[in-house]
């Protein structure tokens, strides 16, 4: 998944082209795009709106956004899988996709519980969808107003968090008591997570992590699925707030001079692919360290149970200051990545599952220290909401 709005690709090639004048003219202005960042927290009139409000800033693979809501009677709703939506070549069990509907339930959770609302969440009231998701609800949801409910208090976390995509600060070393304090966030059904920073360890982890991001960009297919969902410029990002997002100006600048096009990012020979790889490549070598989250079996239960552990991981990192990035790669269920996936489940002292009930990672993280980000595009909460019927 190159991953996704992956690139603020440096390229001096670009601002020679356009020169310092254009440099500073080609700023891209995202404020459409991240509205839904400012919109969290106001007030719909509705409890349910004012959770969701926040539920849709959660994590998400290739930010695909992949939820829609059906709000029920007064004070219920039902959350569904877009299956427009979908990964099919990097995410062929739809598992990524069902950890970020995780994630949005938890931070619905969370957003409710600070309204004075505790959620009744029935996870696949219609069962389980195997072996990809279908049409059936993923969750029923119940507002109950409660006064005693308690408040999260990763909650104020929320409008922070990040996906980070910067290399890490090579100067700070990630100690041993910040990443002890971010498993301590998990409770006993958001699975389990385990961290090195220990630089023999990482070194596998990273060298795991290079071979795996080749892999998915040198397989044409899951290639094509990431330059698909590029969304190059302003324009493009405000207009299609989701995918991977190319935006700033050495990005505008590149697009402007045609060294950025979908077609040539396709291309194996272009500088725009060269430099894609070499991005990435940069980011996983900055590593400062690893932490992964396991499930002891990997039904669509544990996958949403570990997307509430993926987010809450995520929050506690941001409250320590820590930058935090997924690198999926090595996990996909695709079979270029056979290989990989079993090597990784091997450097962690796991045996590579082979069903359904056995125990696997979900997410695989680096961490370090980083420069602010500004946040992911979001789609407006009005265009994920479905009528009844
Ligand atoms: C299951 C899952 C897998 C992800 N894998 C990757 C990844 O491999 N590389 C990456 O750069 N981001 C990855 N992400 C992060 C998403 O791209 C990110 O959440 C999305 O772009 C929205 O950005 P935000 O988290 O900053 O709001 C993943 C997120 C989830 C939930």
């Amino acid at each position: 998944m190159f991953s996704r709005r992956a690139l603020l690709i440096t390229g001096a090639a670009s601002i020679a082209i356009i020169g310092t004048a254009g440099y500073r003219l080609l700023h891209s202005d995202l404020t459409i795009a991240r509205q839904p960042w400012a919109d969290a927290g106001q007030s719909f009139g509705d409890a349910r709106l004012d959770a969701l409000s926040y539920a849709v800033l959660a994590p998400n693979p290739h930010n695909r956004q992949p939820w829609l809501v059906r709000l029920d009677g007064e004070d219920a709703m039902t959350l569904f899988c877009d299956l427009d939506r979908l990964l099919p070549e990097t995410d062929p069990p739809n598992r990524q996709i069902t950890i970020g509907l995780g994630a949005f339930l938890e931070l619905l959770r969370q957003a409710a519980a600070e309204g004075g609302y505790r959620l009744d969440i029935t996870q696949f009231p219609e069962g389980e969808p195997q072996p990809v998701l279908d049409a059936r609800p993923v969750a029923h949801i119940r507002f109950i107003h409660d006064t005693e409910v308690s408040r999260d208090p990763l909650f104020g976390l929320a409008l922070t968090r990040r996906t980070v995509r910067a290399p890490f600060d090579q100067t700070r070393l990630v100690g041993h008591d910040v990443l002890t304090e971010l498993g301590s966030v998990l409770r006993p059904n958001d699975g389990s997570f385990d961290w090195t920073n220990d630089p023999m360890d990482m070194g596998q982890i990273q060298s795991n992590s290079l071979d795996s991001w080749a892999i998915e960009i040198g397989t044409t297919r899951t290639h094509q699925e990431s330059t698909r969902l590029m969304r190059i410029g302003e324009s493009e990002i405000n207009t299609n707030p989701d995918g991977i997002s190319l935006a700033g100006p050495v990005m505008e600048g590149m697009r402007v001079a045609g060294i950025i096009t979908r077609e040539n990012l396709d291309d194996k020979q272009s500088t725009a692919y060269r430099e894609t790889k070499k991005f990435y490549d940069d980011l996983i070598n900055s590593s400062m360290a690893f932490g992964w989250l396991t499930t002891p079996s990997n039904s669509r239960t544990d996958q949403l149970n570990a997307g509430a552990g993926w987010i809450r991981i995520h929050l506690a990192a941001t409250r320590a200051g820590l930058a935090m990035h997924p690198l999926s790669q090595a996990l996909q269920e695709f079979p270029e990545m056979a290989e990989k996936f079993e090597e990784i489940h091997g450097l962690i002292g796991m045996a590579a599952p082979s069903t359904i009930a056995d125990a696997r990672i979900q997410g695989l993280f680096r961490f370090g220290y980083a420069p602010y980000s500004a946040p992911a595009p979001r789609w407006p909460l009005q265009t994920r909401l479905i009528a009844d019927g």
